[in-house]
């Protein structure tokens, strides 16, 4: 078991003879935390404060109350009261040795899998497939995929599903530029590109439709569109070979940017695949007297927090009896709930579908799926150095491609310069040169997302997110090698030396503080799954690196006063480069031996 769990247990017990209710108690352990300052100890209880207020007693009292009846002298030196009633904790370094001891020859580094694991249906990246990726599909992509990945590691049952936009108005834009401005010889050379070529040139020629005076007696673009859509979704048979034509091309595209960005997906059950289960959804929505015919449409309705129906429903079918985004998410929880039954499933997608999602839960709990939680994992927007959403500077948004292009590069020019600079001249093949340039440049692209808290919007920044210094993925693999490279150089069998029994020693402060750090993973992935935030995985590996550093500063390894200290050293450099290691890899970074 790790730190703060070991050290909530201790408390559960101590405060069960002075509270009554059970949750109450489990609340009271969420006030015990790491200090900020190590003069404090390593944990701070910060029970006793609202606990006096509730017993009327003065919280000093209360803490030395809550010591009295706390047992945790094997895990802890005997507990302090600072300030208004604070209880400083100090980790025993026997304990820690003992852990670390563990997780050396612990594959998963110490991290006990979770007690009750939960069913997770991830639902994320999900693009609408005739229009090539950009930047805004990043965000969903690499948080879910880090996500789902930290999910499976902690041992619960996380399904991902790309819930791909196969089936939209976009098609009705492919079919409509398809049949009217196909360049035939291109379609053969490149199909994807010829589509989306197409469907950048119709969406231009709706867009400036719009700005333009209507003409009285012409159909405009847009609605020849949405007849195409109407025409595919009612089953014609030409559009449907289209389509059927178009959708391998279009997925070849994604998966080949799936492909270097090192996601997977469980499923991806894209909107198609609930086409024929619509109507049935409709029809119960009517049925339980859910929804009524509103202008022709029908609309599910929902109250305010007043009891008042609001305003503006949420739509299942139009008027001219086409089902909408909401119908097939709805289908789609149902399809969900029967097949994994899931606890709860997060959707990782763009801020602006808030309101798509808080009508959609709603409509959920009434259909009677009140015991399923259901998040949006929402994200802020990408933007450029200027402050608005990243384009190009002629206006357009940025392929997903071009931008893992230029980070690989600008990585390659990076791990040329440092690989010349190397004193005994290059070491690198220009072949292993462009491997790591992949790994550098994708792996800094992704981080530079994940490190940020989700909710806010960030600027994309190439030079920020390959930066050698700060918290970048850059600096990680940097921190990664460097470890790595000690055994290397001290020409250390790794594995026999994880089994060979030596004694760890923290005698040095950096090495108790490198100890902490590594003990606490476990504590980081709860963090980054209790509330879907990634970032609290990156903090926490930015914050191991640079404890590392500070320990190769100020202590010697290869050069350690004995050999057992040298050992106990080398001991701690192998746990910081795994954890490195597991760390990245659960957001979906490799790391590389050398860079
Ligand atoms: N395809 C949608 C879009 O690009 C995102 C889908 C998100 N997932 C969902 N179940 N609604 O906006």
């Amino acid at each position: 078991m790790n730190i703060l769990p070991a050290l909530k247990s201790r408390f559960r017990s101590a405060l069960a003879g002075l509270l009554e209710d059970r949750a109450e108690i489990e609340k009271s352990l969420d006030l015990i935390r790491r200090s900020q300052d190590a003069k404090f100890g390593d944990y701070q209880a910060n029970v006793a404060m609202p606990l006096g207020k509730k017993l009327g007693k003065p919280p000093r009292e209360v803490a030395a109350n809550i010591i009295e009846r706390l047992d945790i002298a094997d895990l802890c030196q005997t507990p302090e009261i600072a300030g208004p009633g604070f209880i400083n904790l100090r980790v025993k370094d026997e304990w820690l040795v003992e852990r670390l001891t563990a997780a050396v020859r612990d594959d998963r580094l110490g991290v006990p899998q979770v007690e009750k694991p939960r069913t997770y249906v991830v639902d994320y990246s999900a693009p609408n497939v005739a229009k090539p990726m950009h930047v805004g599909h990043i965000r969903s992509t690499v948080i879910g995929d880090a996500l789902c990945r930290t999910l499976k590691f902690l041992g619960h049952n996380a399904i991902g599903d790309n819930h791909i936009g196969d089936w939209g108005t976009q098609f009705g834009m492919i079919l409509y530029g398809y049949k009217n401005f196909l360049d035939r010889e291109a379609y053969r050379e490149n199909p994807v590109e010829e589509l989306a070529r197409l469907y950048k040139l119709v969406r231009k020629i709706v867009d400036d439709e719009k700005t333009q005076a209507v003409v009285a007696d012409r159909e405009s673009t847009e609605a020849k569109v949405l007849r195409e859509t109407a025409k595919l979704h009612a089953g014609d048979a030409e559009n449907r070979r289209l389509w059927e034509e178009f959708l391998p091309a279009c997925e070849d595209e994604i998966n080949r940017v799936y492909g270097r960005l090192n996601v997977t997906f469980d499923h991806a059950l894209g909107e198609s695949f609930y086409e024929d289960r619509l109507a049935a959804v409709v029809e119960e929505l009517l049925k339980k007297g859910l929804a009524r015919e509103s202008d022709g449409a029908i609309c599910v309705f929902f109250k305010d927090e007043k009891g008042e129906e609001e305003k503006v429903p949420m739509i299942v079918r139009k008027q001219d009896g086409a089902f909408l985004y909401a119908t097939t998410d709805l289908a789609t929880i149902r399809y969900r709930m029967e097949t994994w039954s899931p606890d709860a499933i997060l959707y990782v997608v763009d801020h602006r579908q808030g309101m798509h999602f808080k009508h959609l839960f709603a409509a959920a709990r009434m259909l009677g799926y009140e015991n399923l939680e259901l998040e949006h994992v929402s994200f802020g927007t990408v933007l450029s150095d200027d402050g608005k959403p990243f384009k190009t500077r002629s206006g357009e948004t940025v392929g997903l491609e071009i931008l893992l292009d230029e980070a690989v590069r600008r990585a390659g020019e990076i791990v040329a310069a440092n690989d010349d600079a190397k004193s005994g001249g290059p070491e690198l093949s220009p072949e292993r040169r462009a491997e790591i340039a992949e790994i550098v440049g994708i792996g800094a692209l992704k981080y530079a997302d994940l490190s940020q808290n989700r909710t806010s919007d960030y600027v994309f920044s190439y030079d920020k997110m390959l930066a050698m210094n700060g918290n970048t993925a850059t600096y990680m693999q940097y921190a990664y090698a460097r470890v790595r490279s000690i055994f290397a150089k001290g020409n250390t069998d790794v594995e026999a030396m994880r089994v060979s029994g030596v004694k760890i020693s923290l005698a040095h402060p950096a090495e108790r503080a490198l100890a902490m750090e590594i003990l606490r993973f476990s504590e980081a992935l709860e963090l980054a799954v209790f509330d879907y935030r990634p970032n609290q995985l990156t903090s926490y590996l930015f914050e191991l690196a640079n404890r590392y550093f500070t320990f190769y500063e100020n202590c010697h390894v290869l050069n350690a006063e004995t050999d057992e200290l040298r050992q106990s050293r080398l001991l701690l450099c192998d746990l910081t480069a795994r954890t490195i290691r597991k760390g990245l890899e659960l957001l979906g970074i490799r790391v590389v031996e050398k860079m």
